[in-house]
């Protein structure tokens, strides 16, 4: 084979390679075997001078020929893959914007309980009141003693109560004895120790009976109120009370007070609210109503006028029942919850069902 045959030969096999080449790796693979630095061709070329006069010439032109050429046809396959490589890049990245978007991560929303919290705080920081905490653990002190509970009310009883294990010998009646409070009462106390008066304050929070059934649960919330000054009267008390229950039960709401009795206040009262499913009892399409049992009031919360012998336990001078008074009053926020919005078991409240609820 004479050396213009093999350059040739060369010239054609690399071309063939050239053309097959899928990607650019194996282009340059293909690159290095036929123009790289060991390769034939510019070993060839390198030899060119020491072939015989005769042959010089034609060998070393053909061999350069043969090399611009294939130096050129990789270079146009290497454009030809790296934009074929660039268009299989595009498409594999390619984002349809024409798609719909995720649909946005439900967020759920405060349970029913919260939201009546809430709105119940919002309706006495409106009136003017401040916002007061307790704790859940309390003495049998405050949770009775200071709050003029006689040694033998019924509530102090283990059936109606839960007693802490206490460092000494258990005793109901011991006042350090530790209890989970049985009523946010407590805090009327706290709060009249923490600040002279004038004082308006709520306390909102959880409060703990061995109860249970469709109306009762261990653990329930309520809040308290108290406003002490120089002058209040149960006047006060129900126009406070007539502005709440009108701001959660509706603006033609009225409220009436009922005698009763708490350790602590005197007089105490019940305060009912009318009825805002009926009128008069009786339901729009006829009927006795259900909800006030045909009564026209539903009961909502248990109030008085702060007994003189609270304010004295508070042992602050400023709290001397001879110059000032005050009204307090204690309500459910489960049974708020529940009235309003006509849940009939207090339990579903617990139980976190998302079918009950997704509905408030
Ligand atoms: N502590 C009472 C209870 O749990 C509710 C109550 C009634 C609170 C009358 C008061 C009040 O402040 O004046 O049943």
């Amino acid at each position: 084979m004479t050396a213009l045959e093999r350059i040739e030969g060369i010239r054609r096999e690399a071309s063939e390679a050239i053309a097959a080449a899928g990607d650019t790796a194996t282009l340059e693979q293909v690159r290095v075997r036929y123009l790289g630095r060991k390769a034939e061709l510019p070993n060839l070329l390198r030899g060119v001078a020491e072939l015989a006069p005769a042959e010089r010439a034609a060998t070393g032109k053909a061999a350069n020929e043969a090399r611009q050429g294939l130096e050129r046809a990789i270079e146009e396959r290497a454009g030809e893959l790296a934009a074929s490589e660039l268009q299989q890049r595009l498409q594999a990245d390619r984002v349809d914007v024409t798609l719909p978007a995720d649909p946005a991560a439900h967020l759920g929303h405060l349970h029913l309980l919260t939201q009546t919290w809430r709105e119940i705080e919002d309706v006495f920081i409106g009136l003017g009141f401040d916002v007061a905490e307790g704790p859940e653990v309390e003495t049998v002190y405050l949770n009775f003693d200071a709050l003029n509970a006689e040694p033998t009310h019924p509530s102090r009883l283990e059936t109606d109560t839960f007693y802490l294990e206490s460092d000494g010998p258990f005793e109901l009646l011991n006042p350090d004895t530790l209890l989970l409070r049985t009523q946010t009462s407590p805090v009327q106390v706290r709060a009249m120790r923490a600040a002279p008066p004038p004082l308006y304050v709520i306390a909102p929070g959880r409060v703990f009976r061995p109860d249970s059934d469709a109306t009762h649960v261990p653990q329930f919330h309520q809040v308290e109120g108290i406003a002490v000054d120089e002058g209040v009267t149960l006047a006060d008390l129900q126009g406070t009370l007539l502005a709440f229950a009108r701001a959660v039960f509706g603006a033609e709401r009225e409220v009436r007070m009922r005698p009763h009795f708490f350790p602590f206040t005197e007089p105490s009262v019940e305060v009912d609210v009318s009825c805002f499913q009926c009128v008069r009892g009786i339901l729009p399409g006829g009927g006795r109503c259900p909800l006030c049992k045909g009564t026209a009031w539903i009961e909502i919360l248990g109030a008085g006028m702060i007994d003189p012998n609270v304010l004295t336990e508070v042992g602050d001078p400023a709290y001397d029942p001879e110059r000032v008074s005050g009204f307090a009053f204690g309500l459910g926020i489960d049974r708020i919850a529940m009235l309003k919005h006509g849940v009939p078991d207090l339990r579903l409240m617990f139980e976190n069902d998302v079918r009950f609820l997704e509905q408030f």
